[in-house]
């Protein structure tokens, strides 16, 4: 067991990475502006992928200007605090209006400003199984979570919301019920695999902005997942060893849909079908895998 990885701390039900609990706190002084636009996902459904596209969205497509920062910054992530380097709520005071703002945060930890500036929220949710295959090989690389054990026994915890934002199910759900009274722009990764320029045409729209064409295709490829893997500012790569170990597995990893189906035995894909079924009764979203 590596002593170096605390546990996650329970804030309100819901656990979170010890250091950003401990930070939680500093988010009261957040204060939302109507023109800022938040990207919130469950993790990795596609964070950084969304995150790139809207910046080269803001730039007009100019790549030289996305190249100011990596993504990290760019985009700050509110709850982010970890020792030792700037926190979210630090890096938000640099960036200039209208500002791009990424959180993972479940609806009882955001902070109501938000909702009460009526910021735009665009979501990006993505197939559960895939999701539990990419966030266990995140756990094992980004350090600042505990240890995730054995797959088998990450998927338990997976299922039983007992990893770092708590249950997905619950995390698509609500932000979907909240998608019907608030200005969210629902999105799903398969969809933006699918048809990457479509989904850019409908941010543009949401986001109240036009591009030429050629724009839109220029941004088209330098979001792919190759173009993003060998652009080292947005595959992590800056990012201090103790945080995050791409020699353990990177961060940009495979990019693709159905990954899960090379991870998950028959047993356990039949465990996890029963349990969604349980879960997302009632919810009128699909998944496609
Ligand atoms: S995080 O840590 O929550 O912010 O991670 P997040 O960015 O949400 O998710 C990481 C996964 O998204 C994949 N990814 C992409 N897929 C397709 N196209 C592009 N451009 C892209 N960029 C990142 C990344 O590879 C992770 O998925 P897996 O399945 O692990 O490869």
């Amino acid at each position: 067991q590596d002593t170096s990885r605390p546990p996650l701390e329970y804030v309100k039900g819901v656990p979170l990475i010890k250091s950003f609990a401990e930070g939680l706190g500093s988010l009261e002084s957040f204060q939302a502006r109507p023109d800022d636009l938040l990207i919130s996902t469950y993790p990795k459904a596609g964070t950084t992928w969304i995150s790139h596209i809207l910046d080269m969205i803001y730039q007009g497509g100019d790549l030289e200007k996305c190249n100011r920062d990596p993504i990290f910054t760019r985009v700050s992530f509110l709850e982010f605090c970890v020792p030792g380097v700037p926190s979210g709520m630090e890096t938000l005071q640099d960036i200039p209006a209208p500002r791009l703002i990424k959180t993972h945060l479940p609806l009882a930890l955001l902070p109501q400003t938000v909702l009460e500036q009526k910021v735009k929220v665009v979501y990006v949710a993505r197939n559960p199984k895939d999701v539990a295959v990419s966030y266990y090989h995140f756990y094992r690389m980004a350090k600042i979570h505990p240890e995730p054990g054995t797959w088998d026994s990450f998927l338990e915890k997976f299922m039983a919301g007992e990893v770092s934002y708590g249950f997905w199910y619950q995390h698509v759900r609500e932000w979907w019920e909240l998608s019907h009274t608030h200005p969210v722009l629902y999105l799903f990764y398969e969809d933006m695999k699918e048809n990457p320029k479509r989904e850019i045409l409908k941010v543009l729209e949401f986001v109240g902005r036009s591009l030429p064409e050629e724009t839109v295709d220029h941004i088209v490829q330098h979001t792919s997942f190759e173009e993003m893997k060998n652009n080292s500012l947005c595959n992590y790569s800056s990012v201090p060893l103790h945080i995050m170990d791409h020699s353990i597995s990177p961060f940009m990893r495979k990019g693709i849909i159905g990954d899960w189906k090379t991870a998950f035995t028959v047993a356990q894909n039949e465990r996890f079908d029963a349990d969604y079924a349980e879960k997302m009764a009632g919810c009128n979203l699909t998944f496609h895998s």
